[in-house]
């Protein structure tokens, strides 16, 4: 199999679901790398997905990633399989607990040398790790577009030193409002842009939920509104950050132009807000995908920074 030109690295789990009025769906795949390397899929590029899998790993799920994705950067590890039970509650909360009690190695796994030394060069990847771990998968692929989803977790905590040492590496960063709010202190959506960008980011990509997106590169002074891509229902939101995360990385390489890149990454978001867990890749991808993507340009709204 030719080298991927895309990879997603990140966890990839298995969610028990409970929903509020006591109806269960079992075994769904989820995860951020597994919702990122979807973004990658609906954007028309087949990903590497690079993650952890456990043991136990279910039958279904095996074949589906392997009909979707570049598996080759799978890492096998002898701990069961991370699962945890998600509990939703009516006005949308989500409580997890996990079902396995070795964590640790999915959320971090695989280190950039355990993975094939095949995996050459490719043109880009999403990174949904803390900020001690982007400089190692820079110095793996040194010339590739890295967008680095810093996990939650950093951006709530105290630790801005480690933030601001990882977005050396990075070329693309994607926190989401609430993280950057939290991790800044500062409110606004514009003013929170230009800290990034102060700060040494290259390519700055703020998600901001149901109200879509702002993105701005370092140096063109301006900023670009996307809006969400509307969808008949809103079925459940998580991972839409992380699809997001994968169309912007395809449409950034494809196109070399952020406020295109962020159309593919509403354009591809949608498609995880409509469905419990990843989204299957749909039969009509192409002209559902042009649908999508048109709508976001056709919203698009420029602005100075
Ligand atoms: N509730 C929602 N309604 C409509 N679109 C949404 C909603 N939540 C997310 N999206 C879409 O998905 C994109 C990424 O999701 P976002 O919520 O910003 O990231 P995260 O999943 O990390 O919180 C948004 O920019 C938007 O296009
Ligand atoms: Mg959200």
């Amino acid at each position: 199999m030719p080298t991927p030109e895309f990879l997603a690295i990140g966890s990839i789990i298995i969610d028990d679901i409970v929903y509020p009025d006591g109806r269960t769906s079992m075994g769904v795949l989820g995860g951020g790398g597994t919702h990122a390397a979807y973004g990658i899929a609906f954007a028309g590029e087949k990903p590497g997905l690079v993650g952890l899998v456990g043991a136990g790993l279910p039958r279904d799920i095996r074949a589906r990633l392997e009909a979707d994705f570049d598996t080759a950067g799978l890492v096998r590890t002898h701990h069961p399989q991370m699962r945890g039970w998600q509990i939703f509650e009516w006005n949308g909360v989500r409580n997890e607990i996990f079902r396995v009690e070795v964590i640790e190695p999915f959320m971090y796994g695989p280190a950039p040398d355990e993975i094939p030394a095949s995996f050459t060069n490719p043109r880009g990847f999403t990174l949904l790790r803390g900020p001690q771990h982007v400089a190692a998968w820079r110095a793996r692929f040194p010339d590739a577009a890295l967008l680095w989803e810093p996990v939650r977790i950093f951006m709530l905590s105290a630790d801005h030193e480690a933030f601001f040492e990882g977005i050396t590496h990075a070329d693309i960063v994607s926190p989401n409002l609430h993280e950057a709010q939290a991790m800044y202190g500062i409110e606004d959506e514009r003013e929170i842009i230009r800290r990034m960008l102060a700060d040494g980011v290259e390519v700055a990509v703020l998600r901001m939920g149901e109200l879509g997106s702002l993105v701005a590169r370092s140096g063109d002074g301006r900023a670009y509104y996307i809006p969400a891509v509307e969808v008949a229902e809103v079925v459940d939101q998580t991972g839409a950050g992380n699809t997001y995360c994968g169309g912007f990385l395809v449409g950034y390489c494809r196109e070399g132009d952020v406020a295109e890149a962020g159309c593919y990454g509403a354009a591809a978001a949608s498609f995880t807000l409509e469905h419990v867990g990843c989204a299957r890749m749909p039969a009509n991808l192409e002209r559902d995908w042009d649908r999508r993507l048109e709508e976001a340009r056709a919203g698009l709204r420029s602005v100075l920074l």
